[in-house]
């Protein structure tokens, strides 16, 4: 039975994406593939609050992604505007480069040796520590691992999956969370490393809230980090608060490692698998970009 709903589930979702329609997925859900429906939806003039049954999947409440009232929302978001600025993107550019650098070197290694390589892997092990280095200002340094730590990739996917189950199912999240560690971590070795990355998140957000008190930084960073940010935007003390700020930073995380990785596993196969495309796009690096060193603004400018 569960098994069923499980495929109608994808199912529906597929037929809708491909033909273009308004499914209902769910009693309290409905799918809408229709771009100019986008505009009602996202309303600048008339913008909307989130829906708590929606919201619920996150498992981090006092996170800007569950914040349900529009004008709370807007005021926690706003704290994220100079992290994700462009200006702050290009500032950093030598350091994803580097990590872009890195990752083809490990790619190489695995060249005319027959072992098989999942790519979603080793793109997960890339965005993770260009994220948490982009955070944090410490990356988790992940491409050095000689597996690319498949339980990482596998835990980000199967908590992404496992939120579908956790709107209408709330207790299973609540049930989650209060067992103990080590008990979880047997079944799912990933979520060993969720939970060093949590205690991770938590001697940092110390760190800085230390540091913020006594007015005296104890540990020199190599860029601003996403608390440092949060510390100096004017948001009032009990938005700033230590479990807050860890919730956010998972949020953060989460979801700049997941998404991002499954972009480019998805575009390798699909070029892999459209020659043509393939083609076209090497002609215009070979081209425009033959010894690989253009900027992110270059890049922004190719045609193809
Ligand atoms: C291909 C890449 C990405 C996709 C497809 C994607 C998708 C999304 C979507 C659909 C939402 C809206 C969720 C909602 O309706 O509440 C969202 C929110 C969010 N994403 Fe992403 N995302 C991507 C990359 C990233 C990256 C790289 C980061 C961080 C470095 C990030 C951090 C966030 C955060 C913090 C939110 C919550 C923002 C808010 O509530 O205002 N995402 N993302």
């Amino acid at each position: 039975m569960v098994i069923v709903c499980v495929y109608r589930y994808a199912h529906c979702s597929l037929t809708l994406f491909v033909k273009g329609l308004t499914v209902r997925i769910s009693p309290s859900e409905l799918h809408i593939d229709d771009p100019e429906y986008y505009e009602v939806l996202y309303s600048y003039s008339q913008p909307r609050n989130k829906y708590k049954f929606y919201a619920n999947m996150f498992g981090n409440p006092k996170a800007a992604i569950a914040i349900l009232d529009h004008s709370h929302h807007r005021l926690l978001r706003s704290n994220m505007n100079p992290y994700i600025s462009m200006q702050r993107i290009r500032s950093l550019e030598p350091e994803i480069q580097a990590l872009v650098n890195k990752l083809c070197q490990r790619l190489d290694e695995f060249k005319n040796t027959g072992v098989p390589l999942t790519l979603q892997h080793a793109y997960t092990c890339f965005t993770t520590d260009v994220v948490s280095d982009y955070t944090m200002g410490t990356g988790f340094h992940y491409l050095d691992e000689p597996d690319f730590i498949p339980d990482w990739s596998d835990t980000l996917s199967g908590i992404a999956q496992g939120s579908a189950w956790f709107k209408p199912v709330l207790w299973l999240l609540t049930l989650l969370k209060a067992l103990p560690q080590g008990f979880v971590k047997i079944p799912n070795p990933g979520m060993g490393l969720m939970f060093s990355f949590q205690d991770c998140c938590r001697v940092l957000i110390n760190s800085v809230t230390e540091s913020r008190r006594t007015g005296e930084e104890k540990r020199q960073y190599k860029h601003p980090t996403f608390f440092h940010d949060v510390s100096a935007s004017d948001l009032p003390p009990e938005e700033q608060s230590a479990e807050g700020l860890a919730q956010e930073i998972q949020v953060v995380i989460g979801a700049g490692a997941e998404t991002v990785a499954k972009m480019p596993s998805w575009t390798t196969y699909y070029l892999l698998e459209n020659s043509e495309k393939l083609k076209r796009l090497q002609e215009e690096l070979d081209r425009l970009d033959p010894d690989r060193n253009v900027t992110l603004v270059d890049f922004e400018k190719l045609p193809y």
